[in-house]
């Protein structure tokens, strides 16, 4: 079920005004603990920990994680390491110097879901892991600038895939960006790839995710035995970026903003 209110013939749910405000502060709240979280990478720390951390902090905030008991994820994050694609599992491995990670978290805040990734390292960033995380964060940036009313999702995926394959790298098309409110996971689809002009129209009231994962080589992936953890075919490094936003009469807002400002890993 949608819940109420108005539709498209897509299946997208239209929020009103008034939603704004609670997007905003399931956001919020999601993006301060991925700045708090920020200190706590370092090699030798384990991702098991990490989640163990973010899971104190959703509960502290008298929040709810929107992930543990999610079809049978047990855990306030996911957390994917170098050549994980996304969907990582915490656990007890140390991170090394010079892992790159992507830490996802998603809460829910009386009803609305926040969910928002970034890029971690741990110790010394070497130079082609920073130029894939500098070019990933920058196609969620391009994909964000297509929102607007009267574009379409198409418009959204050709700003991210253009940018990123102009940089000669590739673009996952096994998982995408997803509706969101007061509901997880909702339509549509929303890929990081595609042609100008298709997919639905955007109108103001849509909340949806962009969260584009990039990598270094080829962009297939498989799913390991564990029924989560994505990976890339070719081993190649992966990284992604997540913000949650909404359509605005004249352009977009951005829920998952950095309360301090550290939403990329070099700030
Ligand atoms: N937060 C992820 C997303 O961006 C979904 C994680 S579902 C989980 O949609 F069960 F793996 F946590
Ligand atoms: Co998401
Ligand atoms: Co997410």
């Amino acid at each position: 079920m949608m819940g109420k209110g108005r539709q498209t013939r897509d299946g997208i749910r239209i929020y009103e005004d008034a939603d704004f405000a609670g997007m905003h502060k399931a956001g919020e709240l999601a993006a301060r603990i991925l700045d708090e979280i920020a200190e706590h990478v370092f090699p030798g720390q384990t991702t098991g920990e990490l989640d163990r951390m973010i899971e104190e902090k959703v509960d502290a905030a008298g929040a709810t994680s929107a992930t543990i008991g999610y079809r049978g994820y047990k855990h306030a994050s996911c957390i994917s390491v170098n050549h994980v694609v996304c969907h990582g599992i915490p656990g007890d491995k140390k991170l090394k110097d010079g892992d790159i990670l992507n830490i996802d978290v998603t809460v829910i805040v009386d009803g609305w879901f926040g969910d928002t990734s970034r890029m971690y390292v741990a110790g010394k960033l070497n130079r082609k892991a920073e130029r894939l995380i500098q070019v990933t964060h920058d196609s969620l940036m391009k994909g964000i600038e297509a929102v607007k009313p009267g574009n379409t999702f198409g418009d959204i995926g050709h700003a991210i895939q253009t940018y990123v394959e102009g940089n000669r790298m590739s673009v996952v098309r096994d998982f995408c960006g997803h509706g969101l409110g007061q509901v997880f996971h909702s339509p549509p689809n929303v890929l990081h790839y595609g042609r100008p002009g298709t997919g639905a129209v955007l109108e103001e009231g849509m909340f949806f995710t962009i969260e584009p994962m990039v990598n270094l080589g080829r962009p297939e992936t498989k799913v390991l035995a564990d029924d989560w953890t994505a990976v890339t075919r070719d081993k190649s490094l992966s990284a992604q970026f997540e913000h949650s936003v909404g359509v605005t009469a004249d352009g977009v807002e951005i829920f998952t903003l950095s309360p301090s400002g550290k939403f990329h890993p070099t700030y």
